[in-house]
């Protein structure tokens, strides 16, 4: 069973949720959306959906749906909207029985698949997924070109729950990228240390780029924005002779 997520899923949303951040995020991808043609109240589906940050932003505008991978962020994700239907499901062969006006996947969460050919899998996934003029939104997990080692320090501070966070993001290999966690909790008068170590692909502009084309999708846009993290690679299911 997959595991990165069984512990920070319990303070995830305290930790990495930011409102602000959030609904300008959503907002913009709202405004992207419908720049390509995405009509109000659109199927949407959210990919690697975490804990839904983004989906009280979106739920107004569009018939909202999530997959991930995790059990645990999807338990929490269902408890905060238990009118939406979310599913259990991984990036590169995920199967459901519907499709979509449109698809997208946010934070990076694209480069936990690691491999340049999970990648394209998950690309073919999106593209089966997608009804004609449907359109894909995906932000990369920084790409080899941008790519630099890095620590990111960051805190919370609510009255029942304390966090001071650092995490290391370095090249482990020529395409993975080290992320190690530490996280040092206080909470109900205690402080307890988390450290935990993920891995995530690295993948270059063309990359991602050619995953798109290859399964028939045409690149509509490379939005560079900084209020979408990591920007974003934008895809549309092209019908010719209709
Ligand atoms: C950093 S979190 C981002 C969650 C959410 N998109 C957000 O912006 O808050 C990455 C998410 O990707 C999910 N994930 C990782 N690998 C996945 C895979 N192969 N298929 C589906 N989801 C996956 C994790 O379970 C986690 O919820």
């Amino acid at each position: 069973m997959y595991s990165d997520f069984d512990v920070i899923s319990t303070y995830y949303d305290a930790l990495y949720v930011k409102d602000k951040e959030y609904s300008l995020e959503a907002a913009k991808v709202k405004e992207l959306l419908t720049k390509h043609g995405v009509h109000l109240q659109a199927d949407l589906l959210v990919l690697a959906c975490g804990t839904g940050g983004h989906i009280p932003y979106l739920n107004d505008h569009y018939h909202v749906s999530g997959l991930d991978l995790s059990d645990d962020m999807l338990t929490l994700a269902r408890k905060k909207f238990p009118g939406l239907r979310f599913h259990l499901g991984n990036l590169i062969d995920f199967e459901l029985e519907m499709d979509f006006d449109a698809i997208i996947c946010l934070y990076g969460s694209i480069g936990f698949v690691k491999t340049v050919d999970n990648l394209r899998a998950a690309m073919e996934r999106i593209a089966a997924h997608l009804r004609p003029d449907g359109l894909v939104l995906i932000t990369p997990w920084s790409t080899v070109e941008d790519f630099k080692d890095i620590i990111v320090v960051d805190a919370a501070d609510r009255p029942d729950l304390k966090i001071a966070r650092m995490e290391q993001v370095r090249l482990k290999e020529p395409k993975i990228v080290e992320v190690t966690f530490h996280h040092l909790l206080g909470k109900d008068n205690n402080v307890t240390y988390h450290k935990q170590s993920v891995e995530i692909g690295l993948f270059s502009r063309q990359e991602y780029l050619s995953a798109m084309t290859d399964t028939g999708l045409k690149v509509v846009e490379e939005y560079t924005g900084t209020d979408v993290r990591g920007g974003a690679y934008i895809g549309k299911r092209v019908i010719v002779d209709r």
